[in-house]
């Protein structure tokens, strides 16, 4: 399928990269990669390859006739144009990556559990995959890749891919921003005949107990979608700058040591990127205009996996804390970016992410299901899968699909490219959210990390020296509850909690929890004051896409 990416410099309709052998050192001293990438080509016309890159130093190009870079964007990087050989099939290309490359972080030993070993490890997604690979680097260009990766004695690496005879492999075609890479001081523990996880050794047992449940996770998804189509399904636990929650990379899901709580409470983020396998990487959004497609179908089936495995309870106490999110996140937002399908011209799509492709997608679909009944719209999910499987798709692509096969559920248009929740949209509820509101509550041994988010963001006014005197937030050792509660004390200019928020912010990376805490900090001339302060210190330990956030709230 030819699609127009305004992301790319690349033409993948002339060239098109099919597939990639990657060789590389990973040099900590200088914190570089260097070697080669082998570029395998289906050519269609002309005699021009255009790829991404994005602070690459190339030394040479093998195979070509000539190679020259384009102006580079701020958004984009600068195209590489290779002049190719009448008959080339493949180029092979010597080069190294920046120690600034905007998707790696270089980790020193501080920055890790054990403290004694670097880590290194990538963030492709959105279009960071050029600061570390010169590649077509668009989502509607899929391609399968091998690797050697060489890194000090000591270290493993880690790739989203299998192994074959000593490479590391990746068969089935994906998009670039599914390529990822780590390395570190790595335990692994099997979780069950197809999964398990890497971890520092300090954080291993508490990663296996944590994620125990994701073999009957698989199987949840399989019953309702078909066959998971990866081979194995494995996680990787990061150190704590991770500026995500998690990251779906095919047969190795990233994940953030924050949703270690201890009592599964929030592995649904395991739920979440293990959904990614079918909605994400095997049908992908084809531009990041489409990103709704690969994170509304996610949360969607997130949300039915929690429930088969949970209980419905579980399922619509966080549906409706999704739902709330949402209202919360889009009055802030403008009309523009309140529609599914949207509009990145200029923008550096890392920006375009906001709740609204996740919860307004998995609205749609929740009403849709609604609409159809539960059988129909599994019937059709799954036929979508596999009718798209290992394609990239437009959301044209899935309106016109929709149209065929499923006519007329709902005003899908009015969705998709109308501001706001349309009239007749599903609406979560919970009995139990319902009690956790009707007043100070009596007994509250028996609550989950869902009823307790649900009573702090309830509190208005929050009576802080009462809730801190009974409750102990500041203690929590739940990082969504930890936050949740010291956003509020910025909020209220609760003195008592700043020293923890300092702590918080210099120990943890990740973008959802400092946005808004920083955000909120900057209200004020004494919060504002205190943000650079903090910031000042805190900024070299956070990921760039973080540094990048912050540095546009804090200057
Ligand atoms: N694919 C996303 C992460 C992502 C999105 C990285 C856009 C770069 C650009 C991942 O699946 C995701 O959605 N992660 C969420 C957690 C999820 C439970 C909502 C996150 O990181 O917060
Ligand atoms: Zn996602």
């Amino acid at each position: 399928m030819e699609r127009m990416d305004i992301h790319s410099w690349s033409q993948p309709d002339r060239v098109r990269v099919r597939h990639l052998d990657l060789d590389l050192d990973v040099r900590f001293e200088q914190r570089i990669l260097t070697g080669s990438a082998t570029l395998h080509l289906d050519r269609f016309s002309g005699d021009e390859l255009v790829l991404d890159t994005r602070d690459l130093e190339i030394r040479s190009v093998e195979n070509a006739v000539s190679f020259e870079f384009g102006p580079a964007d701020r958004v984009l990087g600068a195209p590489l144009r290779i002049h190719l050989r009448p008959d080339a099939v493949w180029v092979r290309i010597h080069y190294s990556t920046s120690p600034r490359a905007s998707g790696l972080q270089w980790l020193d030993p501080p920055q890790t559990a054990g403290k004694r070993y670097p880590f290194l490890y990538t963030q492709s997604q959105a279009i960071h995959a050029r600061s570390w690979i010169p590649l077509q680097d668009t989502p509607g260009v899929r391609l399968t890749f091998r690797a050697d990766i060489r890194v000090p004695d000591g270290l493993r690496a880690v790739m989203g891919a299998g192994m074959a005879d000593g490479h590391f492999q990746m068969d089935q075609p994906v998009p670039s921003y599914l390529i990822a890479l780590a390395a570190g001081d790595l335990a692994f523990r099997e979780l069950g005949p197809r999964s398990g996880v890497y971890a520092e050794p300090e954080v291993i047992d508490a990663a296996a107990s944590e994620f125990a449940d994701t073999e009957a996770m698989i199987r949840a998804v399989e019953e309702l979608y078909g066959p998971y189509r990866w081979d194995r399904y494995d996680l990787l636990v990061l150190p704590p700058s991770f500026p995500f929650g998690g990251m779906e990379n095919p047969r190795l899901t990233f994940a953030t040591p924050t949703i270690l709580a201890g009592d599964k409470s929030l592995v649904s983020l395991v739920a979440h990127e293990l959904a990614h396998s079918w909605s994400g990487n095997l049908v992908s959004n084809a531009t990041w205009g489409d990103f709704w497609l690969n994170e509304g179908f996610t949360v969607y089936v997130e949300r039915r996996v929690i429930e088969t495995i949970y209980g419905r309870e579980r399922e619509e106490m966080e549906a409706v804390l999704g739902r709330r999110e949402l209202d919360r996140e889009m009055a802030s937002l403008k009309e523009s970016d309140r529609v599914l399908h949207l509009d990145l011209t200029g923008r550096d799509p890392d920006d375009g992410c906001t709740l609204v492709p996740y919860e307004k997608g998995a609205l749609l679909l929740r009403t849709m299901e609604q609409a159809v009944g539960r059988e129909r719209f599994d019937a059709f999910l799954r036929s979508y899968f596999d009718y798209f499987a290992f394609r990239s798709i437009t959301t044209a692509d899935f309106l016109e699909y929709l149209r065929r096969e499923l006519p007329n559920p709902v005003p899908v248009e009015e969705w998709i490219f109308q501001p706001g929740i349309p009239a007749g949209a599903a609406e979560p509820r919970s009995e139990a959210f319902a009690k956790v509101e009707s007043g100070w509550p009596a007994d509250t041994s028996a609550w989950s990390t869902q009823e307790w988010l649900h009573f702090l963001r309830s509190q208005n006014p929050p009576d802080m020296p009462r809730l801190d005197r009974e409750f102990h937030f500041s203690e929590s050792g739940n990082a969504e509850i930890l936050h949740e509660w010291l956003l509020m004390a910025v909020k209220a200019g609760y003195a008592p909690v700043y020293p923890k928020i300092e702590i918080f912010l210099c120990s943890v990376g990740r973008r959802k929890f400092l946005k808004p805490i920083y955000t909120e900090l900057m209200k004020t001339e004494e919060g504002r004051e205190r943000a650079r302060r903090i910031y000042a210190k805190a900024r070299p330990t956070y990921h760039p896409i973080a540094q990048s956030t912050i540095d546009g709230i804090v200057g």
